[in-house]
């Protein structure tokens, strides 16, 4: 249950069912706190890069007086990020992107020391809105997304003035923040910290590959060797499903709308089909489109009994569940994020953690290893803005590629691993177009 706004400022804590209101954060249970201050220091351990930069920023406060407004997951990594920027010397207000994806014991270790946290595991839309409104009234600097919906937020309500700069953290919210800039209604200059290498090439393919299974497992158990597996969207996200899927022993089937994705898969090796034909002979499907209805009502209808759908893109619009729910005649819940639905066909489909991101909702989301780069190019990104404030147009732009490289070079560094160098011959030679054989 909401409280109205006014009363959300009030100064002594209000205990609301099984919330807890206070002056300026609103969290599921503060006695969580422990717990996820654990939590927090095991994904510090897993996350060297930001641990050095985190250094730099206590030194340096880059971000001294700086007002930072995020909308990302509230998970344990994101709370070795913030960590890092009130470190710098930034204020942060942080509310979930997903209304499943909080874990409660990291939001309720935040609050107590002092990060403005609005999130709760199992928001309805209303209240996930409602945080995301908290977080945008308080005059950011800097806006930090993973979606888009802060941005959008701050958009349509015109609370652009003084912000210095934003940056968007995945796929889905760096193509809406292009559409807003085609469309010349962009009012700051955003980082597509997605667009960079040592976040896409890692944290798509390895994190969301990896964390994807996990949450299917988690949700079901059920044995991957054997099952023919669907994964509808062959970007970096999709090949990293499916080769983990592949890797262990599933029958892999792509779907895709593109033809240059489609050509890689088959040459990948994966068998590709249109989700028409491969609605009939999937045993586990899963979405990585970043689009609308891409297993629609027709298809569930002709699924084999027994399918499980699950969705991996950001947003819970691939699978269309309303359809699911329309033509079904029965639904039972099996155990947590699993839920049975009984077809008019009398065949069973089950469909994992609300068709919400399976990875987040029924698994922790991206291990802490692949958040460690996604989160350092956060953290200079923010950085980045902060130094170039008035300096950069309204417009996407990638983190430059010297920042990209550098957290390339420290995440090696920290695997122990060392590299070559070019030699000033072999310099000498990439820069010539005289020499040939
Ligand atoms: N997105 C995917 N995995 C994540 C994680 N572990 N923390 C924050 N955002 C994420």
């Amino acid at each position: 249950m909401l409280l109205p706004d006014t009363l959300s400022n009030l100064f002594s804590l209000v205990i609301n069912h099984y919330y807890v209101v206070a002056m300026s954060f609103k969290v599921k249970d503060l006695g969580l706190s422990s717990k996820g201050r654990t939590q927090i220091e095991w994904a510090e351990i897993h996350m060297p890069v930001l641990r050095l930069i985190r250094e730099e920023f206590y030194k340096d406060k880059p971000l001294k007086g700086i007002r930072i407004s995020a909308v990302l997951h509230v998970t344990k990594e994101t709370a070795v990020l913030v960590k890092t920027l009130v470190d710098g010397g930034a204020e942060v207000w942080l509310a979930g992107s997903n209304p499943l994806s909080t874990q409660d014991d990291v939001a309720a270790a935040l609050a107590e020391d002092g990060i403005h946290v609005y999130a709760w595991r199992g928001e309805s839309r209303d209240e996930y809105y409602w945080c995301i409104e908290r977080i945008s009234e308080v005059n950011p600097h800097i806006v930090v997304d993973d979606g888009a919906d802060l941005h959008a937020h701050i958009h349509a309500k015109n609370l652009t003035s003084g912000i210095y700069g934003g940056t968007e953290e995945t796929t889905t919210g760096v193509y809406r923040l292009r559409m807003l800039d085609t469309s010349g209604k962009l009012r700051y200059p955003v980082i597509a910290v997605n667009d960079s290498y040592t976040k896409y090439l890692f944290d798509n393919r390895y994190g969301t590959g990896q964390s994807t299974v996990d949450g299917v497992l988690r949700a079901t158990n059920i044995l991957i060797a054997g099952k023919i597996a669907v994964v509808a969207g062959y970007g970096w996200v999709g090949r990293g499903i499916a080769n983990r899927l592949r890797g262990m022993g599933a029958r892999v089937v792509i779907t895709e709308v593109n033809p240059i994705k489609a050509l890689e898969a088959v040459m990948d090796g994966f068998e590709v089909m249109t989700i028409n034909k491969a609605c009939e002979v999937g045993d586990l499907f899963v979405t990585a489109t970043g689009n609308i209805n891409v297993i629609n009502e027709e298809q569930i209808a002709r699924m084999k009994d027994g399918a499980i759908l699950a969705n991996a893109g950001h947003f819970n619009v691939e699978i269309n569940v309303n359809a699911l729910e329309r033509i079904s005649i029965n639904k039972k819940i099996i155990r947590d994020n699993l839920v049975e639905y009984v077809l008019s066909n009398g065949r069973r489909i089950y469909l994992l953690a609300e068709g919400r991101l399976v990875n987040l909702v029924a698994a922790e989301g991206h291990p802490s290893e692949v958040m460690d780069l996604s989160f350092s190019n956060q953290a200079y990104a923010i950085k980045y803005l902060v130094e170039n404030r008035g300096k950069l147009n309204n417009s996407v732009y990638k983190l430059p590629k010297e920042l990209d490289e550098l957290i390339a070079k420290l995440k090696l560094r920290s695997m122990g691993i060392t590299i070559d160098d070019l030699s000033d011959e072999q310099r000498k030679y990439l820069s010539s177009w005289e020499l040939g054989t």
